[in-house]
């Protein structure tokens, strides 16, 4: 277990920097990150470059135990750099310029940027690839943050056609039949005609142009920051072999596929910052941890992760006592091997002054300190224990961005029907019952997982249905979620009965799909084997079950209230469930618990407070589970095992109380 920081040496006065080492000392930080935003001090006039004061800074830091972890300081750029290319911005969809001022906004396909980002990126390398207190680098920082994934300048307009040559070897016929541009007559005679999909008479580009256009210029940009990323760490390993690279993501930010990105890095990365959504006495939702997990289906690091109330304008509530620890014991719960903290020190300027550090702008000690303090020192005596353990899910999610992708630009319905709401509703749901999955992608090892959950599989391959079938002919059980099967990889609707070519596996067909939350007022519902009427939301795949195929759940509502919404089919070794419509959270609830899990084998946790999460690491034979309260008010909850409290150092029974904002974390068994 590592407790880090990210620290800005640039930020403060050299005689200060010891004063930091020390207290980072005292609080057991043994990583601090640097550098990722220091391109003009590094190399502060073209060609001349200055890696002194953070060697200093490296060194001295590591006469005091901490090693660091080095950014390239490529996500933002030198006025110098911007007065040579006063083309370097970013094009927004309407052809606005994104100028110069915040980050990440210059283009990753203007020559010159890159070009340059390349050399800072050779000679930081270089000049302190070696140096025995850097450990390990961080790639840019936040590809994509503030709605700079996608550009459409000219560079990335040439970059998108050779993408699409490439894509469509050379063959503008099969381009035009793909994207079906005889639509409108949008036919193209070469792959010189085609543009990044710019706004259009009153849409924007994303919901006036060709979804095949827009669905392959989703996928392109994507691929741009994954290019960019491997020409970096190609750059690092040759300079700085042995030292893990890793990039930080943000959880669930959807423009870039992050399962490309991340098997070109050695351990992935997030910022973790749970006050941007939550500030109830309920767990913030687990799903970036279990994607950040499922990426690699391995132990991840935090690399940022909130030290006090942020905001760049206004800013969050303060975390009260506790919630800071608690937060990382999430962290570490769902898989993450290191937390660092954003940041040390509150900084003075900048759009970033109300960011808050462990430290205010005064740099004095105080309250958020001494809980760091406490964590560093549990993280100490927990490593023997916990160092080598993981999160080993018994359940799987499928995550596609093609899929979130094509919905993003005709989300078909509007009211529940979200891809990142549906996946993130299925595993809060196996949460409440003290359920771990891993967000994963079509080409992860599958056999990890009793149940495979796909939100919606709405982009199929004929890979993906073959890989989905195997998995239940194999044993697995899978939900299919609504409107699944219904596009080729190009954006094309498939020419067949829905769900396309999951109908074998699925064992039925859908009839007629229905948005009926477009009709203001109605209330649809579907009824539960039990008899239990949950609300649904978002759409309807009204459903005709074929061969030994059995119906589950029923509309209430609409013409075709009694038929079916939930289809159960025995296949293989295995079964799967066809779910047409999203349920409301205490009908996944209850179908996961009744329906799903028990002839899974997966076993479940009944009861457990909704302030309550659960979450498991093991190694060898050994599982830990960890019992987070997430309210202000202590709580009293069933263990899973009895066993022996690694915090409170004593042994525990059926049931323990956890205070406020706490954490229990039981080694299960005998002593
Ligand atoms: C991100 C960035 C940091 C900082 C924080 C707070 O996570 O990586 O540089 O900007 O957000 O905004
Ligand atoms: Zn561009």
């Amino acid at each position: 277990m590592i407790l880090g920081v990210a620290y800005y040496p640039e930020h403060w006065p050299r005689e200060r920097w010891e004063t930091d080492a020390r207290l980072m000392q005292e609080a057991g930080i043994s990583r601090v990150r640097m550098a990722e935003f220091a391109w003009h001090r590094l190399e502060p006039r073209e060609g001349q470059f200055d890696f002194g004061w953070l060697e200093e800074a490296i060194n001295l830091f590591g006469r005091y135990g901490i090693q660091t972890i080095l950014g390239t300081p490529t996500p933002t750029y030198p006025a110098w750099l911007h007065e040579m290319y006063p083309d370097i911005h970013q094009v927004k969809s309407n052809g606005q310029v994104k100028e110069w001022g915040q980050r990440q906004d210059a283009c990753k396909n203007h020559p010159g940027y890159r070009a340059y980002a390349r050399r800072i990126v050779e000679k930081m390398t270089a000049a302190l690839g070696q140096n025995p207190h850097v450990v390990a680098w961080q790639t840019d920082n936040e590809f994509g943050c503030h709605g700079t994934a996608r550009c459409h300048c000219p560079n990335c307009g040439r970059a998108f056609r050779s993408w699409l040559r490439r894509r469509f070897n050379n063959d503008i016929a099969a381009l035009n039949a793909a994207w079906g541009t005889v639509f409108w007559s949008h036919e193209y005679d070469d792959f010189d005609q085609i543009w990044p999909p710019m706004d259009t008479a009153d849409r924007t580009a994303n919901d006036g142009q060709n979804p095949g256009l827009v669905l392959d210029f989703y996928r392109f940009s994507s691929d741009v920051q994954v290019e960019m990323n491997r020409e970096q760490v190609e750059i690092i390993r040759r300079h700085s072999p042995g030292r893990p690279i890793t990039h930080n993501l943000m959880g669930l930010f959807h423009q870039i596929d992050y399962f490309k990105l991340a098997t070109d890095l050695d351990i992935v990365s997030w910022d973790n910052y749970p006050f941007l959504a939550n500030n109830t006495n309920r767990p913030p939702a687990p799903l970036a941890h279990d994607l950040m997990r499922g990426l690699k289906q391995k132990p991840v690091w935090v690399m940022e992760q909130a030290s006090g109330p942020g905001g760049w304008g206004s800013y969050a509530a303060t975390p009260p006592p506790g919630q800071m620890r608690l937060w990382a014991y999430q962290a570490v719960a769902r898989g993450a091997d290191m937390i660092s903290f954003f940041r040390w020190r509150s900084c003075r300027w900048g759009r970033e002054q109300y960011w808050h550090g462990i430290l205010y702008h005064h740099g004095i000690p105080q309250r958020r300190y001494e809980e760091v303090k406490q964590l560093g020192a549990e993280f100490r005596a927990l490593s023997t224990e916990l160092d080598g353990s993981e999160v080993a899910a018994e359940v799987g999610i499928l995550y596609d961005y093609d899929s979130l992708w094509a919905l993003e630009t005709q989300p078909n319905t509007g009211d529940g029907f979200d891809y990142r709401a549906m996946a993130n509703g299925w595993d809060a749901a196996l949460a409440r019952l003290g359920v771990v999955a891993d967000a994963v992608s079509i080409d992860a090892d599958l056999t990890r997982y009793k149940v495979l959950i796909a939100p919606s599989v709405h982009v199929c391959p004929p890979a993906t249905a073959e890989r989905l079938a195997a998995f239940v002919r194999a044993g697995g059980t899978l939900i299919l979620g609504p409107r699944s099967g219904v596009k080729e990889s190009e954006g094309a609707i498939v020419d067949a009965l829905l769900p396309g070519p999951l109908r074998e596996v699925a064992g039925c067909y859908v009839e007629e799909y229905d948005a009926f939350s477009q009709i203001p007022g109605l209330e649809m519902r579907v009824r539960c084997p039990a008899n239990h009427l949950y609300r649904a939301y978002g759409l309807a795949d009204v459903l005709v079950p074929e061969g030994d195929a059995e119906v589950s759940h029923r509309y209430e509502g609409r013409y075709y209230a009694g038929k079916p919404a939930v289809v159960r089919h025995a296949y293989g070794k295995g079964c799967c469930f066809y779910v047409g419509t999203v349920m409301e959270p205490a009908g996944l609830i209850g179908f996961l618990r009744y329906g799903v899990l028990p002839g899974a084998g997966v076993a479940v946790l009944s009861d457990l407070p909704e302030c309550v999460e659960v979450s498991y690491r093991s190694r060898g034979g050994t599982r830990y589970a960890f019992y987070l309260n997430h309210s202000d008010a202590a709580v009293k909850v069933a263990l899973a095992r009895p066993g022996f409290d690694l915090l409170a150092a004593a042994a525990v029974g059926d049931s323990v109380e956890i205070p406020p904002f706490g954490v229990r974390i039981v080694r299960e068994g005998g002593l």
